[in-house]
């Protein structure tokens, strides 16, 4: 599966978005930042609710925000599949995956480069999709690490270990070059912006014809 997401430093989220509703992309990533957790700071509310109307495809926000429970009452009220917030994040881990399944919403929970994959697997009896990410979360066109390809099948690993079905999400630097990588460790999605918005009709099919 490929989620198209509409951050950038040029090119304008409007368009974007237009032109990911139009190709055969699974979801749109939001990528949203409170410029406490990371430097940056991405749209308001009432900003991402305007884009929103102008895609009928299923989302896949990204909380990358020191507290997570006040956003998730607003991103609540989007078409999403699944909401995910940083393992890093100051508030309680179970409480907030309570706070997103009471609105019968998809978990995800996301880790940084530096943190140790292991930290996560206590709560994978409670979550649907792990989103690894390749990059340090802050902005987009940033290079992969290629660290991230172990904790990736560690993961998987755990994973089958356990028996439940989690998808694995892997986000940043992800391209043509390296997409088939993270597929092989054991990848079920890839969250991708540069990329694909150099063509994103196109980006997306090869990315999808990888599975
Ligand atoms: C990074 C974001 C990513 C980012 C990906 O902080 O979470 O979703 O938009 O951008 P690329 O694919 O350009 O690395
Ligand atoms: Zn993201």
């Amino acid at each position: 599966m490929i989620s198209g997401s509409i951050l950038s430093g040029e090119i304008d989220s409007k368009k974007l978005i237009i032109e990911f509703d139009k190709s055969n992309v699974d979801y749109v990533h939001l990528d949203i930042m409170d410029g406490k957790f990371t430097e940056n700071k991405t749209w308001t509310f009432n900003e991402i609710k305007k884009l929103c109307d102008l895609t009928s495809k299923k989302l896949d926000t990204h909380l990358m925000v020191k507290k997570p429970i006040k956003y998730i009452k607003d991103y609540a009220l989007l078409n999403n599949e699944y909401i995910t917030f940083h393992l890093e994040c100051d508030e309680d881990i179970l409480n907030v995956i309570n706070v997103i399944k009471n609105y019968g919403i998809k978990v995800g929970i996301s880790i940084k480069p530096d943190t140790d994959i292991n930290k996560i697997f206590p709560y994978l009896t409670y979550i649907d999709l792990v989103l690894i990410m390749g990059v340090t979360p802050g902005k987009s066109g940033q290079e992969f690490m290629e660290e991230s390809l172990d904790k990736i099948k560690l993961l998987r690993d755990k994973i089958n270990e356990i028996g439940r079905s989690i998808i694995i999400s892997v986000d940043g630097g992800i391209n043509e070059n390296n997409a088939k990588d993270c597929i092989d460790a054991g990848a079920d999605m890839l969250v991708s912006a540069s990329y694909l918005h150099k063509d994103i009709k196109n980006n997306v099919n090869v990315l999808k014809n990888m599975f």
